[in-house]
């Protein structure tokens, strides 16, 4: 069992240890990893200006996140790219080209997160449409430029010959392993999950952070112990046959990517849910268990009449 948190800025591997496990990427890459080029405005994950990339796989493409209400524990294994990181060799990326061009940027607080939320979209296309722009940037806002010249910078880049970030870091630090830092806990095993809990009754289970992170930077929240659910392989799963299964881990985003055609009600309720930032860090089990009477996803759930499987000490119902 390793006692740090193991993973990878702009390539350069970091590891965090102590109660320094509990800090947000977005304190930790400005006032520990000299990455200012984050900003910290609202620190709720409202205004994108600390829009990250992430992926936890090489298999996985590069995701946007809001790294203000992100937990370093949350991070063991991934891989982040921040605004700095996406030059290459000393040039900047066709996004942050496009951005001087069309003078995109005035005082310049929200340009990072509008420079990497964009990237984040030319990981998967070479162009993009007005309607695409416009929905990848829903997590980004602006007070100064009316975002005219962003929306044009956006659409301007050609990515055709641009590497992809998942070129420029190919590698996720190798850390496979449970993690158990002070009172945190990250297992590779459910069983080790539930034992953990029984022995820990007060324990906050973390999963993408996107509400329990706005109870930390806002409400100051701090929990007798923690567990992190997200290196439990078996609780990666999203199925889809007679019915859709939809285990724990899998982001908000994955699972209205798996619906788009095949429940279209709800997908337009995913396609408004949040950002892309939130979406991709967030879950649909935190949207039922965080208990909120305004979870957008719940009404449909209980309207498909959805079941919920719950793992405790005495099995699972
Ligand atoms: C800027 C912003 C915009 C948002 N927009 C929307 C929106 O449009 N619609 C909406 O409904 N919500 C919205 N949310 C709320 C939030 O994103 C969702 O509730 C999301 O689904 C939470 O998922 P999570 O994985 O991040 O949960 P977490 O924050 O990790 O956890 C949330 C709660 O669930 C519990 N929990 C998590 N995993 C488990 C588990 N495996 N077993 C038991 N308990 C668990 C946690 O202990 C906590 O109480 C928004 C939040 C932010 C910050
Ligand atoms: S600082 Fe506003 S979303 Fe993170
Ligand atoms: S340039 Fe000032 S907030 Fe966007």
């Amino acid at each position: 069992m390793r006692d740090h948190i193991l993973f990878h800025i702009n390539g350069k591997e970091h590891r965090a240890a102590g109660a320094e496990v509990f800090a947000t990427l977005a304190n930790y890459l400005r006032y520990d990893a000299g990455a200012t080029g984050t900003k910290i405005v609202c620190e709720e994950g409202d205004c994108g200006a600390c829009t990250v990339l992430i992926r936890r796989s090489s298999r996985e493409d590069f995701k946007p996140i809001n790294s203000c209400i992100q937990l370093l524990c949350q991070l063991d294994g991934a891989s982040i790219v921040t605004v700095e990181g996406l030059k290459l060799n000393g040039a900047l990326s066709a996004v942050q080209e496009a951005m001087v061009l069309h003078q995109g940027a005035q005082c310049g607080y929200c340009t990072p997160g509008f420079i990497v939320a964009m990237s984040a979209m030319y990981e998967t296309s070479n162009r993009v449409d007005e309607q695409q722009v416009r929905v990848g940037l829903t997590g980004n806002l602006c007070r100064c430029t009316g975002y005219e010249p962003i929306l044009k910078a956006a659409l301007d880049v050609d990515a055709t010959n641009a590497p992809k970030v998942r070129e420029i870091y190919p590698h996720v630090p190798d850390a496979r392993d449970a993690v158990r830092v002070e009172n945190f806990f990250a297992p590779t095993a459910l069983a080790d999950a539930i034992a953990f809990k029984r022995n820990h009754p007060g324990c906050t289970i973390i999963q993408g952070a996107t509400d329990v992170g706005v109870w930390v930077t806002k409400r100051a929240f701090t929990a007798p112990a923690m567990l992190y659910l997200g290196k439990i392989e078996e609780l990666n799963e999203l199925k889809d046959g007679a019915s859709i299964t939809v285990g724990a881990n899998v982001s908000l985003a994955a699972f209205e990517l798996l619906i788009r055609d095949r429940i279209p009600e709800l997908y337009r309720i995913l396609n408004v849910f949040g950002s892309p930032q939130i979406r991709c860090a967030g879950t649909l089990v935190g949207n039922i268990a965080n208990g909120s009477p305004i979870g957008d996803t719940l009404p449909y759930l209980f309207v498909a009449d959805a079941q919920l499987e719950l793992a405790g000490t005495t099995g699972t119902r």
